[in-house]
């Protein structure tokens, strides 16, 4: 089963690239920009990768992104994912990044975005790789810091095809930043938001009729409403679930209990992601392979959120349908 889903084409719909700051690169970067750490070793930063909770996880993944400075810090985090993305056969990633985690430490949103979109463009060049950037609000921090964002977006419009909401589910429902996703939809931009991680069916509904949003991230507490699955599986809306993410922050208590299964069961369009892949234990394939483990996929299952995630892409019709092809001929 491994080397079956190793050889399948993938892409990767919900990836915050922050989330893909290994140890050992946030080490050097301390290093080369004169940053203390409160750690003393790559070990210690791992040890303390031990999380009961979404905002638990949020307050270290927040600390290690200070060591981020300079556009070649950026460049470098990127383009250490996109080698990872090559090892994975990746071949199209949208990634999530989060001006407000840098602009409020001083740095531009120039540096992060410059860094980012120059590692993609190589990978797109070396490993013919295809991206798309997917800007998020902080949803803890208010509407207002949510419009300036939106603002400063504005020179590198043309370079971001999504905004989304991530950080502190509970208490910041998708209600509150209604008005930014209505501006940024008449900008041109289509939207995405976290849903349904932590938060309870009610912000998926939200999401969806206040946000407009054309996929969920997780959503999986969708299963708590039976009217909310219809209308899911009607429109069929993506949910990009992120099976190791859901169990390092204890949304289940192991994979055996993912409803991953059940989402599909229920014909809904799910598809497997990393999330924040250094901080919850793996890239896209070790999701793939604990998922087929733990709840004894079939090679057609695999198969299938391998189609959905193309199917759920940003992608033209035309290049979603080649790589469904390539995938539908696997045996
Ligand atoms: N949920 C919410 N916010 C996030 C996440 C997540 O999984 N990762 C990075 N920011
Ligand atoms: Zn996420």
């Amino acid at each position: 089963m491994r080397d079956f889903i190793k050889k399948l084409p993938k892409a990767e719909l919900h990836l915050h690239i922050e989330g893909s700051l290994e140890p050992e690169l946030m080490f050097e970067l301390a290093k080369r920009n004169d940053i203390r750490l409160n750690y003393s070793s790559v070990d210690e930063i791992r040890a303390a990768y031990n999380f009961s909770n979404l905002q638990d996880f949020l307050d270290i993944y927040y600390a290690g992104a200070g060591v981020l400075q300079k556009e070649e810090d950026f460049f470098d985090l990127t383009w250490a994912y996109l080698k990872r993305c090559k090892e994975d056969n990746i071949v199209h990633t949208e990634i999530f990044f989060d001006p407000q985690t840098h602009t409020d430490r001083g740095i531009s949103f120039a540096t992060a975005f410059n860094g980012i979109k120059r590692a993609l463009k190589k990978a797109e060049d070396d490993f013919q790789i295809s991206s798309e950037i997917i800007m998020c609000f902080l949803r803890h921090l208010d509407e207002k810091a949510a419009f300036e964002t939106l603002e400063q977006a504005s020179e590198f419009k043309d370079d971001i095809i999504a905004v989304g909401l991530d950080s502190s589910e509970v208490g910041h429902p998708p209600s509150k930043f209604q008005r930014v996703f209505e501006k940024a939809l008449g900008e041109g931009y289509l939207t995405v938001a976290h849903a349904g991680e932590e938060g309870d069916p009610s912000y998926i509904w939200e999401a969806l009729d206040l946000l407009k949003v054309k996929r969920i991230d997780h959503g999986v507490r969708c299963l708590e409403d039976k009217e909310l699955v219809a209308r899911l599986k009607e429109e069929q809306i993506p949910l990009t679930v992120c099976p190791l993410s859901n169990i390092k922050l204890r949304v289940f208590d192991q994979m055996k209990d993912h409803n991953i299964k059940a989402l599909l069961d229920e014909g809904l369009m799910a598809m497997i992601n990393s999330d924040d892949p250094s901080y919850f234990g793996g890239y896209l394939n070790e999701n793939y392979f604990q998922v087929a483990e733990a709840l004894d996929c079939s090679k057609e299952e695999i198969k299938q959120l391998a189609m959905n995630s193309f199917s759920s892409s940003f992608l033209s019709e035309d290049k979603k349908n080649i790589y469904i092809q390539k995938i539908k001929e696997e045996l």
